[in-house]
């Protein structure tokens, strides 16, 4: 009986989702489509925890007041793009104090050897040497803690963060294995549209806040003469023909983006534009771009001069996702042996 009443609560409760963003620079139209549109989309359908990763941005060197700054940015963004305070929960990653705590229990359930074998470790050393400090090496074991601290059920994020997420289904079932059941094994939840955006100048790489060449970034923030002069300028190739195919990265890349925005299938897009040229092409994808983000260029402004109101969100974000994260702290902690304070 215990059990069919402990099925039918786990039927009834609504699914937690989880997910973050760093607050290094304005968001790119790849961290958009690929992830917050998205999280924007799941606000009703799930329980949506969503933060600022700002212990995450400490592996790259920034200054301490531009770090503050950003981080407010990034919140007001989040708003911005419609995650809605009333139906998900959103705060800063420092303001939750389990996160660094559960972080280093899950340092202590991580093996070096898989960590060295993280992609993004990997390639982030190698673009800067002068900086591999230990926070880059055990980020994935932050992240892992992240997840596991909400017990959440589904993780939504762009194709680049899948390897992290394995790993940290890796450590959770280690975890449970030698402790006892403690935390739920999450999933993976990846947009069919958007979870890979990739740079306009070289389409083979990810669209990233740090590429040092301006044209290769939307950022969400850009006004529309931009957006439209950056299409202008994307790479594509010397055939003229707008179809989704293999070797066609850069055409590839634009159909994703205009597809993801207007909901329009592939197929569709190639005939609307068949025989029409790239310079056709590159236009309605910038006009596209740049409808869609009109309004959380609006909505920024509005939060972003309201610096009461954006402290208080983040205030209340903070309280109520430390109730939730120092449950699942203190139970894991028990489970290894730490004494908790009487
Ligand atoms: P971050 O800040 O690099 O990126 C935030 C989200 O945007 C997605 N993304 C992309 N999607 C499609 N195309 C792109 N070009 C593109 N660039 C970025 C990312 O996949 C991500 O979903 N480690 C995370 C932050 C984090 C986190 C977590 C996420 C920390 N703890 C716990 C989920 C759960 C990161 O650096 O995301």
């Amino acid at each position: 009986m215990a059990n069919e009443n402990e099925n039918a609560q786990e039927t009834a409760r609504k699914k937690i989702i989880l997910s973050g963003i760093q607050p290094t620079g304005t968001f790119t139209l790849g961290n958009y489509l690929g992830a917050v549109r998205n999280w924007r989309q799941i606000q009703n359908e799930y329980q949506c925890y969503y933060f600022i990763a700002d212990l995450h941005s400490m592996t790259i060197h920034i200054d301490p007041a531009k770090r503050r700054q950003q981080t407010r940015e990034a919140f007001a963004l989040l708003l911005a793009c419609g995650i809605d305070t009333e139906k998900s929960l959103v705060f800063v990653q420092s303001h939750v104090h389990a996160h660094a705590e559960m972080g280093w229990i899950m340092d202590c359930c991580s093996q070096f050897g898989e960590l060295s074998r993280m992609t993004q470790f990997k390639d982030k050393s190698a673009k800067h040497p002068d900086n591999i400090n230990a926070g880059l090496f055990t980020y994935p074991s932050l992240m892992a803690g992240d997840i596991l601290l909400y017990q959440a059920d589904y993780v939504p994020v762009g194709a680049d963060q899948t390897q992290h997420l394995e790993f940290t289904r890796d450590i959770a079932t280690r975890f449970n294995h030698t402790y006892g059941e403690t935390f739920r094994l999450p999933e993976g939840y990846f947009p069919k549209a958007g979870a890979r955006v990739m740079s306009l100048q070289d389409p083979t790489s990810k669209m990233s806040k740090s590429d040092t060449n301006p044209k290769a970034t939307i950022y969400i923030l850009d006004d529309e003469e931009t957006i439209l002069r950056k299409f202008k300028s994307a790479v594509t190739d010397s055939e003229a023909e707008v179809v989704y195919r293999e070797g066609k990265d850069g055409v590839n890349n634009l159909m994703t983006i205009y597809s993801a925005i207007t909901g329009e299938s592939l197929d569709d897009i190639a005939r609307d534009f068949a025989g029409k040229g790239y310079g056709d092409f590159k236009e309605a994808v910038g006009h596209a771009v740049a409808d869609e983000l009109q309004p959380i260029r609006d909505h920024y402004a509005e939060l972003m001069n309201d610096r009461q109101y954006l402290e208080a969100q983040m205030r209340d974000g903070a309280e109520r996702a430390s109730r939730i994260a120092n449950k699942t702290l203190n139970k894991a902690k028990k489970k290894v042996g730490l004494l908790l304070p009487q």
